[in-house]
């Protein structure tokens, strides 16, 4: 039998998860997302080229893989089409290598709507969200009235879309807000008719015969641990379990089948949206990070927020997934820092703790930090090759958290990724 392993970001997302994922899939059968959807957005760079996925896995660029939208999804449609026809130059076969799950929720125009709705009604309080209709079809979800993918191929599938957009409209005349979707109506029936045309199916049958037929699966995250619904920063989370649980029931794996689990950071933080923040770096100093590690969103290009590492944060995430191997991203853009810190605990009511309160705002604390020297040198062919000071960087926080760093990345493209020699996935 072989195993399940799971790919997941550790912080407030977009930890590099698209790159990695790229980077390993050579190594599995299957490449599958369990969770989130168009909201995520996921980085590949490799070839002169540089592709950003909403919804498809990121194993799609390999032969021979096949791709799974699993049930924990929520697929939008017309999202779907757009990166169809984005990917159609590069002729990858996608009829081939890519599989949709039957139970996966689908987002319909009024999802969207109705999370720009509810965002604009939240006035100050609003959680920053990509409006991408993620929090509303969720929500459908749990509340038992949602279409689901395999739904296209029923008789009586526009009645259902019509009883669900009614059913969306009726709520919206209780919103101060304007919108038309006469348009994206258009645009989502032909949407379908993509949808359509893939292979829809019970991806839990595929994946667990892919297990005893022995083949490789990778589970593929989006967002990441601190958006968890229910451990993240709530309210300022994402709406679905980005933890490594969430890919059993995202995929209708057993946890007796999870191999590894990759946990993926950025050698320091960043968060878009809003929502706490505890290293937050204001002013100059964030922007000066922001700029050196072009953080711009890749769906909404929002600047997005900047920070030193936070080990508390990191330590907790890898305890909620059971982190077996850590990769830290992206620490080329800290190398000609003069001073790079990390925050290793906090002091709260004259006592030390690493352990995160409920509220990660409004706490009367104090942040500890440690501070390291910049490393200097960007490029390396092997781990051993590292600069020195960043070895020390990776040594802390092995010890601290307590989970060993196998892989270091050292810029965007595929090729700028050193592993630990005894690294096998
Ligand atoms: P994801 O959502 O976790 O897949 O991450 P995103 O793609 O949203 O954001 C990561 C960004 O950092 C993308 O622009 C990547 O191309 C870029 N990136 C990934 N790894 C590295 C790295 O090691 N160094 C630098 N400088 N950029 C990186
Ligand atoms: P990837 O997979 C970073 C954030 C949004 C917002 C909150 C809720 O690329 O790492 P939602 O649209 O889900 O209702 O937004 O979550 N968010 C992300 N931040 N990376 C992501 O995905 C995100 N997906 C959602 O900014 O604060
Ligand atoms: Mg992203």
């Amino acid at each position: 039998m072989a195993q399940v392993d799971i790919l997941l970001g550790l912080q407030w997302g977009d930890e590099g998860k698209g790159k990695i994922v790229d980077f390993l899939a050579p190594k599995y059968d299957v490449v599958a997302r369990f969770q989130g959807g168009p909201n995520a957005g996921h980085t590949l760079e490799f070839d002169g080229h540089k592709h950003v996925l909403h919804q498809i896995p990121s194993g799609i660029f390999h032969e021979g893989i096949l791709n799974v939208i699993g049930n924990g999804v929520v697929l939008d449609p017309k999202v779907f089409q757009e990166e169809i026809e984005k990917l159609k130059p590069f002729n990858l076969d996608l009829k081939k290598h890519l599989v949709l799950s039957n139970k996966a929720q689908m987002i319909v125009p009024t999802h969207r709507i109705l999370d720009q709705a509810y965002e604009q009604a939240k006035g100050d309080k609003k959680i920053g969200s990509t409006l991408r209709g993620i929090g509303p079809t969720y929500q459908d979800k749990v509340a038992r009235r949602g279409l689901r993918i395999g739904d296209v191929d029923e008789p009586d599938f526009d009645k259902r879309y019509e009883e669900i957009k009614n059913y969306h409209l009726r709520i919206l005349e209780h919103y101060d807000f304007e919108f038309d979707i006469t348009k994206d109506e258009e645009i989502f029936f032909n949407a379908i008719e993509t949808i359509r045309s893939f292979d829809i199916l019970s991806t839990e049958y595929l994946i667990n015969q892919a297990i005893t037929d022995n083949k490789a699966v990778l589970a593929e995250g989006a967002q990441g641990s601190m958006l968890d619904i229910d451990f993240g920063s709530y309210p300022f989370v994402t709406s679905s379990n980005t933890i490594s649980a969430g890919a059993c029931n995202g995929l209708g794996v057993a946890p007796r089948w999870i191999g590894e689990v990759f946990g993926i950071f950025k050698a320091y933080c960043t968060r878009v949206g809003s929502g706490p923040f505890p290293t937050e770096l204001q002013g100059e100093d964030g922007e000066e990070l922001r700029k050196k590690g072009n953080e711009f969103g890749a769906t909404t290009g929002r600047p997005r927020r900047c920070g030193w590492l936070d080990l508390p944060a990191l330590k907790y995430s890898c305890m909620l997934n059971g982190v077996t191997k850590l990769f830290m991203m992206k620490a080329d853009v800290l190398a000609d820092l003069d001073e790079v810190k990390v925050c290793y605990g906090y002091e709260m009511e004259g006592k030390t703790t690493d352990e995160l309160p409920l509220y990660l705002e409004g706490t009367d604390w104090e942040l500890m930090f440690k501070a390291f020297k910049g490393w200097g040198a960007t490029k390396a062919n092997s781990f051993d090759a590292l600069p020195s000071l960043l070895l020390e960087y990776i040594a802390y926080i092995e010890e601290q958290v307590k989970a060993p760093i196998e892989i270091v990345s050292l810029g965007p493209n595929r090729v700028e990724t050193v592993l630990k020699e005894a690294f096998t996935a």
